[in-house]
Parts: structure tokens; sequence; C-alpha cells
């Protein structure tokens, strides 16, 4: 197994842990937290012992240990990826990974230039879900004529930010809102299934923090229209579709994706057999473990071109609506 070393001890850390448990892809040796107890805890609750705790991230970094998952805060991720990738340590690091392609383009020059792996967390497109859909797609690809897809969750932190607290999610300064959080799951389902888009333009719902509370993309391709309905202010029930002239595949969500449909002109339903893991993280644990053990450059090259390309959206789509983050001044 590739031993594993962490930042972040939140929720998604202790989900993905689990997932490397069940998949037996990594092994957890070491733990970054800013407080030992934080790390303690962390490890308590998930029943793990003779773990290495650092709170000093250089000497975390000297450990030796192969590969880092990254999950702090967004702002985070760079200068953490950045110090990991110079350690030599592949990095895993949560989405979105960067906050600018500047960033980006950094990590990835550099991560090539010291041989070490760089993986943008984007767990639902490795889901077997999401490989059923790109069947469907591929077969019928000449027939696309749209997209929509819809990622609206009322965040668990939001009676936080109306309570006057300041969730790092909801600011500026660790890049947060809800393109930077719920739409990279809808922009990477777009960039995936379609490719790059020719155009990109975001309404956004600004809140008095200044980020996007929620908003509406289109992403324009030649042929059609890709719209996306994204936020963290409120719940949306409705589903995401796939449009092929009078029939439509029908995803129960844009970016956590459950169940399948395919519909027809004449409203038939029908049910798309799909395999779904009860851990969301179990395929990317799987598909990252893989492409180091085997060495595997091709895969590792395609899921490379993806972040790429949707890091660049993203910043088209936040250009176009004016929002602002503090990682866009230069350090
Ligand atoms: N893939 C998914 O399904 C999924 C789901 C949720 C979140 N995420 C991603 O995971 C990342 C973390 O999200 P989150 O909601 O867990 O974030 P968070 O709770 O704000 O912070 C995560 C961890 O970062 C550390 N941290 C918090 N505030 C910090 C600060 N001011 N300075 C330095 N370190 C700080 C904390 O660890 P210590 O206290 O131990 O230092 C904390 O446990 C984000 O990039 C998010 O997009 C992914």
């Amino acid at each position: 197994m590739i031993s594993l070393g962490i930042i972040g001890t939140s929720g998604i850390t202790e989900q993905f842990i689990k997932a490397i448990d069940e998949t037996e892809t990594f092994s957890l040796t070491n733990v970054y937290s800013r407080t030992e107890t934080k790390a303690q805890k962390f490890l308590d609750d998930i029943n793990k012992s003779d773990i290495q705790i650092d709170t000093d991230m250089d000497k975390f970094f000297q450990r030796n240990f192969d590969t880092v998952y990254i999950a702090s805060p967004n702002a985070l991720h760079f200068p953490e990826a950045k110090k990991a990738i110079e350690n030599n340590k592949n990095v895993i690091v949560e989405k979105p990974s960067t906050s600018t392609v500047r960033e980006f383009s950094i990590l990835d020059e550099l991560a090539h230039s010291k041989g070490v792996y760089l993986f943008e967390a984007a767990r639902h497109i490795h889901e077997p879900i999401f490989k059923k859909i790109q069947e469907v797609v591929s077969k019928h690809q000449k027939d696309i004529t749209g997209a929509t897809f819809s990622y609206m969750k009322y965040s668990s932190r939001y009676d936080a930010y109306l309570a006057g607290q300041n969730p790092n999610i909801f600011t500026t300064k660790f890049s947060g809102g809800a393109l930077y959080d719920l739409g990279v799951y809808t922009v990477y389902d777009a960039v995936v299934l379609f490719g790059q888009p020719e155009r990109v333009q975001y309404t956004p719902e600004i809140i008095e923090s200044g980020i996007d509370g929620s908003g509406s993309l289109t992403l324009k391709y030649s042929d059609f229209d890709v719209n996306i309905i994204i936020g963290k202010t409120k719940n949306s029930y409705m589903s995401s579709e796939i449009y092929f002239g009078k029939d439509t595949l029908i995803l129960d969500n844009g970016g956590d994706i459950n169940h399948l449909d395919w519909a027809d002109d004449n409203r038939n339903i029908t049910d798309i057999p799909t395999v779904k893991s009860s851990n969301p993280m179990d395929a990317e644990a799987k598909v990252f473990a893989k492409i180091i053990t085997e060495n595997d450059k091709e895969t590792y090259e395609n899921l490379l071109k993806y972040a790429r390309i949707v890091n660049k959206v993203l910043e088209q789509a936040r250009t176009s609506a004016g929002l602002v983050f503090d990682a866009d001044e230069e350090k």
C-alpha cells in the first residue's frame, strides 16, 4: 500500500480515510494539523493509532511518506501542494485544486519537473455511474443538443454565516462560494463529457461577504449550450439533463449522481441500471493508487488535461462576473 499523509481533519478527510481502508489502496501514516489535540481527536474518532502527528508543516513534509491528501480550505491548496511537490510527494488535492490558473500552471509544471503526481480530487468523474453517462453520451455523440446541470445545496455552514460568523467557504480570503465549491463538479461534468467550451458566462447572486451564494453559468459550445445552476444558500431538487434531440438522459443530480433515466419523446422513462458505491470516494482512491503503482502516465495526463480546462473555465466564469479572491493578488 502507498503511505499517506493528510492535511485537514474535517469530515471529508474522514470519508477519504474510510475509502482508502475499504479499497486497501493507501495506508495512513502521517497527519498534519494546526494543533496536536485536533489531530489526536481525529485519529481517536477514526480508531487509528501509531500515526505520526506534526504541527509544523515543514517537518511534516520531511517525513518519509509517499503521497499527501490535502483537504484544507481552498486558498491553502496552492501553497500546501507546492510545498508537498518540492518535497517530492505525490499530491491528491481536494477540488478546486487551486484558486487561479496561474497557481495551477505552477503546480502542473513543478509536478512534471519533480516527477511526482498531482491529482485533483474530483471524486464523481471516477465513479461507475459517471462512466455509464460517458458511455451513453459517446454512443449518441452526434445527437447532443445541450445539457442542464444543477447542484444547489443549503450549506451546513450557511446558518453560521447568517449568524455573523465567517466560515471559510463563505469568504474571498479562502476562495469560497458556490462556483468554487459545488460548481466544480458541474464544470467537470461538462468538460469531461463535451470538452472545453468556447465561451463562459457566469451570473452570480453575490452575498455580503463578496462571494457567490448561488448563480447560473452558461458554457457555449459550437453546436449547443450547457446551462449550470449552483448554490450554497438554498436547496434544489431539480434533476440534471443531457439532451439528444427528442431524447433525454436524466441524472438525479449534477454532482452527487445516484440515479440515471432515459426519457423518450413520448415521456416513456426507462431506468438505466448502474452501480453506486456507498462511499463516493472509493473510485477515485482506486484510480489514483493504480496510476501511481502502475506509473500509468496516459491515464494521468488525461486527468490532468481535464483539471487544466476546469481550472481555466472556473477562472473565466469568475472573471466574467467580476468575482475577486484574495488569491488573485500575485504573491
Ligand atoms: N470531495 C468532496 O466530496 C468534498 C466535500 C467537502 C469538502 N471538499 C473539499 O475539501 C476541502 C476542505 O473543505 P472543508 O469544508 O472540510 O474545509 P474546512 O472545514 O474549512 O477546513 C478543513 C481543515 O483545514 C484546516 N483549517 C481550517 N481552517 C483553517 C485555517 N484558517 N488555516 C489553516 N488550516 C485551516 C482544519 O484542520 P486542522 O484544524 O486540523 O488544521 C480543517 O479540518 C475544500 O477544498 C472542499 O472543497 C470536498
